[in-house]
């Protein structure tokens, strides 16, 4: 398996890239730098382009993404928004998808020893480092299929997703926990990358609730793939985290049939639906030495950063009842008459 080299530029220069907004790529400077922005959460800007929020750098790949990568049929695109569970996704569906060359009871398992961001790449990320090759590279074990992330919204994925027989699966997650998680990345990227200090928790949620986080507005962006999943259930899997907390085994079945590879009576015999649940379980991939210690390929930050506490709920711990009564009203509002809520235990 072609397991992704950092070959062509190095973290640090592709980190220096990505802060230094005085290195836009030369053919965007002028479309970018003219787009509304705000203060970012890690970049000193954050651009709104099409009504969604990004960084100069991610954006730069979203648009070159949008005009060189080619869907094929056979592809599956792991759809999130950051911090609602990209890490546990990557790891579920490599698991499922490899299966067969990987059996989740091997000791050589990949996932042992990679982090799942590095064994699954995300497209603006790869499109955003300008000496990468045209081509996404095969990630899969039959040379054929591709694994690939992303955190664009649907408006914006390159056409030929749409155009092609490809798949894609999407998780949400409730607000309030993606919020406060969010927060905690942020602070860690901030100090571990950038030598900044945490942004203070108040002003971080006036942002969040404005839309003016990564990706976001996280409504549009949820409702993007919500309505396209309604609409076209093969070609949009819809998931919540939440739930696949609760029933980790049914979600797997579920994606397994989605993606037409499901569990054979003899695998269900045999165990796999819980093997694979069972290894990518947030106590069992945060444990991992490789996810406690090991760097990420793309920015040289810590594995470690993408596995906090893996909890449902953890907002309560953060934010006022103000807060809480406050997004709850945002979610209320914008998801009106759309069939999309989220159990309000959460
Ligand atoms: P918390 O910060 O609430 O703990 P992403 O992968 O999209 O960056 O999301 C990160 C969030 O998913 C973090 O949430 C992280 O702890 C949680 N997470 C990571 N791996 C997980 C797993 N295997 N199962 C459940 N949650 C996981």
């Amino acid at each position: 398996m072609a397991v992704p080299s950092d070959s062509n530029t190095s973290n640090s220069s592709f980190l220096h890239q990505f802060l230094q907004e005085s290195c836009y790529p030369e053919e965007l400077r002028d479309s970018i730098i003219s787009l509304p922005k705000e203060e970012g959460w890690l970049t000193p800007h954050m651009y709104n382009y099409r009504g969604f929020w990004f960084d100069s750098k991610f954006l730069y790949g979203a648009l070159r993404s949008q005009q060189q990568f080619q869907a094929q049929h056979s592809d599956i695109i792991l759809s999130t928004l950051p911090k609602c569970g990209t890490t546990w996704l990557k790891a579920l569906v490599f698991a499922l998808t490899t299966r067969k060359q990987f059996p989740v009871s091997q000791q050589t398992h990949p996932l042992l020893t990679t982090s799942p961001q590095d064994l699954i790449l995300n497209l603006e990320f790869f499109y955003a480092r300008e000496n990468s090759p045209p081509n996404f590279p095969t990630m899969n074990n039959n040379g054929v299929m591709r694994l690939i992330s992303t955190h664009l919204p649907l408006e914006l994925l390159p056409k030929s997703v749409g155009e092609s027989k490809c798949k894609l699966i999407y998780v949400c997650r409730n607000p309030k926990d993606t919020f406060v998680s969010f927060w905690h990345f942020m602070n860690k990227m901030r100090g571990e990358l950038v030598g900044l200090g945490e942004i203070p928790f108040p002003e971080a949620f006036d942002k969040y609730c404005r839309g003016a986080s990564h990706y976001g507005p996280f409504w549009d962006h949820m409702l993007g793939y919500w309505m396209e999943s309604l609409e076209n259930p093969s070609k949009v899997l819809f998931l919540k985290y939440e739930e696949m907390k609760k029933e980790p085994d049914a979600h797997l079945r579920r994606m397994a049939a989605f993606l037409e590879c499901p569990f054979s009576e003899e695998e269900e015999e045999g165990g796999v639906v819980g093997g694979i649940s069972r290894l990518c379980s947030f106590e069992s991939l945060s444990n991992l030495e490789v996810n406690k210690t090991g760097k990420g390929l793309l920015f040289g930050n810590s594995n470690n950063a993408y596995f906090r506490k893996g909890k449902v709920g953890d907002w309560r711990n953060h934010l006022t009842d103000e807060m809480a009564t406050k997004l709850d009203q945002i979610v209320e509002e914008k998801f009106k008459g759309t069939g999309l809520k989220f159990n309000s235990d959460y």
